[in-house]
């Protein structure tokens, strides 16, 4: 907020911020923007309604789970740790790791939308994921 003058004409500006810093702005904050901007409630409603440009919901949390047990540990699970937070940038997807799935004889393993990948490596996951958003797409539609 310090990044521009507290006047009503940056509270987009600085609205812009927290949604790219935070992929959404809830609206208790909005409204403490709104305040400290010294802009009305009006402005601040029209603002967080613009089309497209605001999220006031958290987006929801999509998660890969990848093993950093033991076995998995021996077997290249830093590298696909990795590659997967590299794919996953720029995406609501966080990559985090877990303790043993379970999957030892087929190391590294990773689990995206219950779905466990065992020899796992980044294109297969990517992959999965890929798949099981479009097939969360398909059925929303
Ligand atoms: S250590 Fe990774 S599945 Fe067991």
């Amino acid at each position: 907020m310090e990044r521009y003058p507290a006047e009503p004409a940056y509270l987009l500006a600085a609205l812009e911020d927290v949604q790219a810093e935070e992929g959404w702005v809830s609206e208790s904050l909005a409204r403490d923007l709104a305040h400290a901007f010294g802009a009305a409630p009006a402005v601040l409603a029209s603002l967080l309604e613009m089309q497209g440009v605001f999220r006031t919901s958290p987006p929801a949390v999509r998660r890969i789970a990848v093993c950093t047990g033991p076995v998995c540990r021996q077997h290249g699970v830093e590298k696909l740790l990795e590659g997967l937070r590299q794919a996953a940038t720029g995406s609501e997807i966080r990559v985090e790791p877990v303790h043993c799935q379970g999957g030892c004889d087929y190391p590294p393993v990773a689990v995206y939308d219950g779905i466990r990948m065992t020899d796992a490596t980044v294109e297969r996951v990517w992959q999965a994921v890929e798949s099981a958003d479009a097939a969360h797409s398909e059925r929303e539609s």
